[in-house]
């Protein structure tokens, strides 16, 4: 069997943990490939809401097995909060879930230098979610990083206290910044045995035996395409390959074995901290998106920033995740708008491009837009393709002509069930 992909191909919250949460029912298996506490994936369902951090969101759902793979890096703190919440809500994680021995750790002093590293950017600050992301991939991949496998050896903490002595080395170089450390290593050593309490095993194995028995994968990204280490808007993106290619790196299995890709887009856009943002919207309109799609940040409360479709970037992102069908989310917050735009081409270095320059940070870009008409009705009766009003069949319709992607799902709001799926796909 494959492993399905679900990703999110803008700057992050495009309604992944929704869908994850939604389709996981149809596998037997979800596994987190990537990033870490940084993502804020919710779940809304029987009148409850979850957000769901460094656990997949498949956990709800009874019969299937979750995976924490080997590419995402885990606080044991925030986890150790997660799985208590799991608890409150009735669901027995340690039935359910796995973590991967070669999944990398967050240490107390990974989230200092995080804090240290944005205090010393100043104006020019990432807008991490100081959740320690940037420092700990850095370790990784400077072979300095400590993995949950280590956790079990007897020189784990021989090994915590020598990283933790470089980085109070290194935190000198940073403006000062307060914290207690022996409170916070405290609260880890002790969250530490809560991550006992999973099975920690060797994710790839496990992985690639399980499609060898014929069972079914979905891997669940986190971030968005536009926050790629490698294709985000460097030095404005996040610490990992959100990529379809980090699902290979991410749990250990080879390029043939990936399935579907399904990329995931709100109908208009928003990020969250620092960075270019083409067709953001610095008016009333960006502000009523963030009034009525309640855009404020999963992991940190800020509120998110807000704007327009942008179909260069997303046909940019659709080419490097290879995807096979998309998933339009929160079509339902443009109800009562009178007209909805679309960003088709840029404008920059004096003529029109549909490709993203090298650096959109130093280019000055000016979208050039599309207006499509608004629906001005709500869509709560609305339960398959076939009901919606016909500016949204010709908006969904231009979107797919452009994309040259089928839309497979339309998101009509939080709930589990408000999902209106595509029965026939709609010929090029
Ligand atoms: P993720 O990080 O991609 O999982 O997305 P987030 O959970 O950070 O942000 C998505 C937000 O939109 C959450 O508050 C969801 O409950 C909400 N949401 C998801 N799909 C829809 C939708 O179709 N309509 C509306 N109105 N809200 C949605
Ligand atoms: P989910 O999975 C939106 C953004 C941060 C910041 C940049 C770097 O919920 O979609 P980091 O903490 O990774 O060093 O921050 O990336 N960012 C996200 N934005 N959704 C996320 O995750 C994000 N995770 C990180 O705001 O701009
Ligand atoms: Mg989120």
């Amino acid at each position: 069997m494959a492993v399905d992909v679900i990703l999110g191909l803008q700057w992050g919250d495009e309604g992944k943990g929704k869908i994850v949460d939604y389709l996981a029912g149809n596998y037997d298996i979800v596994a987190r490939f990537q990033g870490g506490p940084n993502a804020g994936h919710t779940l809304k369902f029987d009148g409850k809401k979850f957000v769901l951090h460094i656990i997949p969101s498949g956990v709800f759902r009874e019969g299937i097995m979750n995976l924490i793979g080997n590419g995402v890096v885990i606080d044991p703190v925030i986890l150790k909060k997660e799985l208590e919440g799991l608890t409150v809500a009735g669901v027995d994680y340690k039935k359910c879930l796995l973590v991967a021995k070669k999944a990398h750790l967050i240490l107390p002093t990974h989230r200092l230098l995080d804090k240290a590293s944005e205090v010393a950017k100043g104006q020019q600050k990432i807008g991490s979610t100081l959740k320690g992301i940037g420092p700990t991939y850095m370790d990784k991949t400077g072979r300095n990083g400590l993995r949950v496998g280590d956790t079990f050896t007897p020189s784990f903490r021989e090994k915590y206290e020598a990283l933790r002595d470089k980085h109070l080395q290194l935190l000198k170089i940073y403006p000062e910044i307060e914290y207690d450390l022996e409170s916070l290593e405290a609260q880890w050593f002790d969250s530490i045995k809560t991550l006992h309490e999973l099975p920690a095993v060797n994710g790839e194995y496990y992985i690639n035996k399980a499609l060898d028995c014929g069972k079914k994968v979905l891997a669940e990204g986190a971030q968005g395409s536009m926050l790629d280490i490698d294709f985000g808007t460097y030095p404005y993106v996040t610490s990992s390959n959100t990529i379809t290619a980090g699902v290979c790196t991410g749990l250990g299995i080879a390029p043939q074995k990936i399935g579907e890709v399904i990329g995931i887009t709100k109908a208009y856009c928003t990020r969250v901290g620092g960075g270019p943002f083409p067709t953001e919207l610095l008016n009333g309109m960006g502000e009523e998106l963030r009034r009525v799609g309640q855009e404020f940040g999963a992991t940190t409360g800020r509120p998110r920033r807000c704007g327009w479709i942008d179909l260069p970037a997303l046909e940019y992102t659709i080419m490097l995740n290879g995807v096979t069908q998309l998933v339009i989310t929160k079509i339902d917050v443009m109800n009562d708008f009178e007209e909805v735009k679309a960003a088709t081409r840029y404008r920059y270095d004096g003529k029109e491009h549909a490709h993203l320059p090298y650096d959109l940070g130093s280019t000055k870009v000016e979208p050039i837009y599309e207006t499509h008409n608004g629906w001005m009705t709500s869509l709560e009766h609305v339960n398959s393709f076939h009901d919606f009003p016909k500016p949204i069949k010709s908006y969904l319709k231009t979107l797919e002509m452009f994309l040259k992607v089928p839309i497979t799902m339309v998101s009509v709001g939080p709930e589990r069930q408000q999902l209106v799926l595509r029965e026939v796909k709609v010929e090029a």
